[in-house]
């Protein structure tokens, strides 16, 4: 699935300072609509794998409420107790649309 281009759905349905899981051929991702930009990672944290949609939205960053690691949402850089960071997905708005590039 390398290079997948995914339609997560309309940029109405995110809401601004939203947090929102979407599942779409496979993939289950965070969308982040903040401050006019949106963001996607995957919905798993790299500390214990939990699910980062619980999560909370700081400035630039997600908060995994499990054990409190952050990941800074354009490079992924994780804080403790999370070491690996998360990874960090392509987004771009086409015809209203929001689209997620995976692995890119
Ligand atoms: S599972 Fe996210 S910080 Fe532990």
């Amino acid at each position: 699935m390398s290079g997948a281009r995914l339609d997560v759905g309309p940029v109405d349905s995110f809401e601004e300072g939203s947090l929102t899981r979407v599942e779409v051929d496979g993939h289950e991702l965070v969308v982040v609509h903040q401050d006019g930009e949106f963001f996607a990672v995957p919905d798993r944290c790299t500390h214990a794998k939990k699910p980062l949609h619980d999560g909370e939205l700081e400035d630039g960053k997600i908060r995994c409420i499990y054990h409190g690691a952050t990941f800074d949402l354009r490079s992924g850089k994780a804080t403790l107790p999370a070491i690996k960071p998360l990874a960090c997905y392509a987004t771009a708005v086409e015809d209203g649309r929001v689209v997620v590039t995976p692995n890119a």
